[in-house]
């Protein structure tokens, strides 16, 4: 397992700050040793200033990947799409090529279909055989209320999955599109953005010694690499007394 980093930002816009600095950071390191960065971009509200200030970065675009690491099962047009959300708010402002992009597909009648099209996808662009997990440079992920992170919701099959990339996640009867949590552990660093009071009860559930994983999801996140929690005060007051 790799290192663990908690850190409390003040608000809501350092937080979005500390992660941009972070994922600049990566994303230098990246190109240096790989002349590319992969990045796989989280969903919900809590990261969307963060792409709003990355629309206003000059980086070089054409070496950076961009996926997704879970998807709701709706059009990009849709108002709930991840898709729609990062595209609005970064990716239609910048000249990065369309190839770098990499949505997860909602247009097979089957979401199995989809997961299955994306993890080849996923195989195509990192070029490894099925059954290598590939490594991403960088995961940004979120916690709901309910501790889940990406689309691996309580108590839902996505849970165990070990031997797929993606997988379809399950959101109260809703088919979602999600990285599994092999495939987030694989990762070179992952970035939890947290905020909020609402977030507090699942946190302190997360940092516990012997919560149940499959009651809070995001507990199944211990990546090889970096793993990175920055809280806002809001969400992180108790931790931060709990972990100075
Ligand atoms: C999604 C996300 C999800 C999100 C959390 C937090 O598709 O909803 O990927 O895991 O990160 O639900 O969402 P907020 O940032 O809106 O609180």
């Amino acid at each position: 397992m790799g290192t663990r980093t908690v850190e409390v930002l003040a608000d809501k816009s350092a937080l979005i700050q500390r992660s941009l600095q972070i994922v600049l950071e990566k994303l230098q390191t990246a190109l240096a040793e790989r002349g590319q960065f992969t990045l796989a971009l989280a969903g919900g509200s809590t990261p969307k200033p963060l792409y709003e200030a990355l629309a206003q970065q000059e980086l070089d675009w054409e070496k950076i990947q961009v996926l997704w690491g879970d998807e709701r099962y709706v059009p990009p047009s849709h108002p709930d799409s991840n898709e729609g959300m990062a595209r609005l708010a970064w990716l239609n402002h910048v000249p990065i090529p369309a190839a770098n992009l990499h949505p997860m597909p909602t247009d097979a009648a089957d979401p199995a279909v989809a997961a299955q099209r994306y993890q080849q996808e996923l195989q195509t662009l990192f070029q490894v055989q099925p059954g290598t997990i590939p490594t991403l440079d960088l995961i940004l992920l979120g916690i709901g209320d309910d501790g889940h992170t990406a689309s691996l919701f309580p108590h839902t099959p996505a849970l165990q999955v070990q031997d797929q990339l993606i997988t379809v996640g399950n959101k109260d009867g809703q088919p979602r599109i999600t990285f599994t949590a092999p495939l987030i552990n694989q990762a070179r660093t992952v970035v939890f953005m947290v905020a909020g009071a609402s977030k507090r009860p699942a946190l302190r559930e997360i940092f516990s010694d012997s919560a149940d994983s499959m009651q809070y999801p995001a507990r199944l996140i211990q990546p090889q690499g970096e793993l990175w929690w920055l809280l806002d005060q809001a969400a992180g007051e108790e931790l931060q007394a709990a972990h100075p």
